[in-house]
């Protein structure tokens, strides 16, 4: 078989090196791809959203699969376009991807089918939203409605922040039309997971959860960024909550599309939130999490190949997933002032220095002419390392960061600390 990856992150990179144990495939290619997919697959130079091109790249290479990463082409109609090329395609249409990339859809379809969410109102009115702010206290958070690149969500811990943000939103239009509505709700408290679920659209199986770090520094200080680390499994995040999490949301969720005849078809990623009351979904993925999947994938025993098939060909229900039960840990290390402005184009030392079931994947990096990845994005790469305990997944990890190393590189240094001390 050949089988394509569209994306260039590290989520990416992980994907194809999963693809790559499968017996069945021959050949990968990844559009476009970084150095690490370059050193295990053909990557192809086109952008993720450049649909035609990329369709006529999969006919010319008798592409037998293709695996969606990133939003971007899902919320652009990638998977109805190869539907129609009758290429088989993993990843929901272009209507059902509004699950992640229309908050309001969303927000909408909790309510109506009752998905434990946290209360909130819609509003396409600047003014109105802006009078609901001054009479409602905070915390409250205000979220833009459409895709913004992971800066549309803003907890304010203060009035002026929240009404700061509504002004962004909708008056400046900081994120275009991505802002012509926004959902205000209420600021939810508790532990964060990210529990995903392969799905045909009828038979729904969850993965192992994981937690993700957003943000930049360590105990969670500075900006937001795409994330700076992930693990898997959590502890407190037991398989009676996985079991409780797939029965009351991810079940209902799939449900409810193919109620509104929007059927969803892929990976359905819902961030949750553990509140008192149970666990709530604060944001629907319409793809596989960046960085969980980083620390999911080294986890995952059963061919992925088939799993994606099975996906493909509406036949889940036959397919059996196991997992293996090591922690794993991921850890990005990203590029000087990221995720604020960097530099790139440096090389990156100390790759064939690792331990040998250490696992490097790649995000913003690019193959030198000399044969050597260089640096070319914010998030550069996510090291990681699996282990009988937690405590030996994250050893291992942090060990074999030390010994990489490019120009101002930094990288948290508590992702999974909470799980062994
Ligand atoms: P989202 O893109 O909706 O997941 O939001 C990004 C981040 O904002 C989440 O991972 C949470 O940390 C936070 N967040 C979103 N919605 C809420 C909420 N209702 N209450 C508290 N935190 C939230
Ligand atoms: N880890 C968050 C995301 O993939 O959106």
């Amino acid at each position: 078989m050949k089988v394509m990856v569209i994306g260039s992150g590290a989520r990416e990179h992980a994907l194809v090196w999963k693809i790559c144990h499968s017996l069945k495939v021959m050949e990968v290619y990844t559009v476009p791809g970084n150095a690490g997919t370059a050193f295990i697959a053909h990557n192809l130079n086109l952008r993720p959203t450049d649909i035609e091109n990329i369709g006529r790249a999969a006919i010319e290479k008798q592409v037998d699969l293709v695996v969606v990463g990133p939003e971007a082409p899902l919320a652009s109609g990638i998977v109805d376009y190869f539907q129609k090329l009758d290429i088989p395609i993993f990843g929901p249409t272009k209507m059902a991807t509004q699950i992640e990339s229309s908050k309001v859809f969303a927000k909408k379809l909790m309510q109506k089918y009752k998905i434990p969410c946290p209360d909130g109102i819609i509003f396409d009115s600047y003014l109105e939203a802006r009078q609901y702010l001054e009479l409602h206290d905070s915390p409250i958070v205000v979220k833009a409605d459409g895709l913004a690149a992971g800066k549309g969500v803003t907890v304010a811990n203060f009035k002026e922040d929240a009404l700061k943000a509504l002004s962004d939103i909708m008056e400046a239009k900081v994120f275009g039309s991505a802002g012509d509505k926004v959902v205000i709700e209420e600021c939810l408290e508790g532990m964060e997971v990210s529990l995903l679920a392969f799905t045909d659209g009828d038979t729904v199986i969850p993965l192992v959860p994981a937690c993700d770090y957003k943000r930049v520094f360590d105990s969670d200080r500075g900006p937001n960024t795409g994330g700076m680390g992930s693990y898997s499994p959590p502890g407190f995040f037991d398989t009676t909550l996985t079991q409780k999490v797939t029965e009351t949301i991810l079940i209902p969720a799939v449900k409810a599309m193919a109620e509104e005849s929007i059927p969803y078809k892929g990976v359905l990623y819902a961030g949750l939130m553990l509140t008192s009351e149970g666990p709530k979904v604060l944001e629907f993925n319409a793809r596989f999490g960046d960085p969980e999947t980083q620390a999911i994938l080294p986890r995952l025993k059963t061919d992925l190949v088939d799993i994606l098939l099975a996906v493909v060909s509406n036949e889940l229900e036959e397919i059996n997933i196991e997992w293996s039960d090591d922690a794993c840990v991921g850890v990005v290390m990203a590029s000087a002032g990221y995720p604020g402005s960097y530099s790139t184009g440096y090389p990156i030392e100390g790759l064939d220095k690792l331990d040998k079931d250490a696992l490097v994947f790649h995000a913003g990096t690019k193959l030198g002419e000399d044969g050597r990845a260089y640096t070319d994005g914010g998030r550069v790469l996510t090291v990681t390392a699996t282990g009988k305990t937690m405590a030996e997944a994250r050893a291992k990890v942090y060990n074999n960061l030390t010994r990489i190393h490019f120009e101002g590189c930094h990288y948290r240094r508590d992702i999974a600390a909470r799980e062994v001390n």
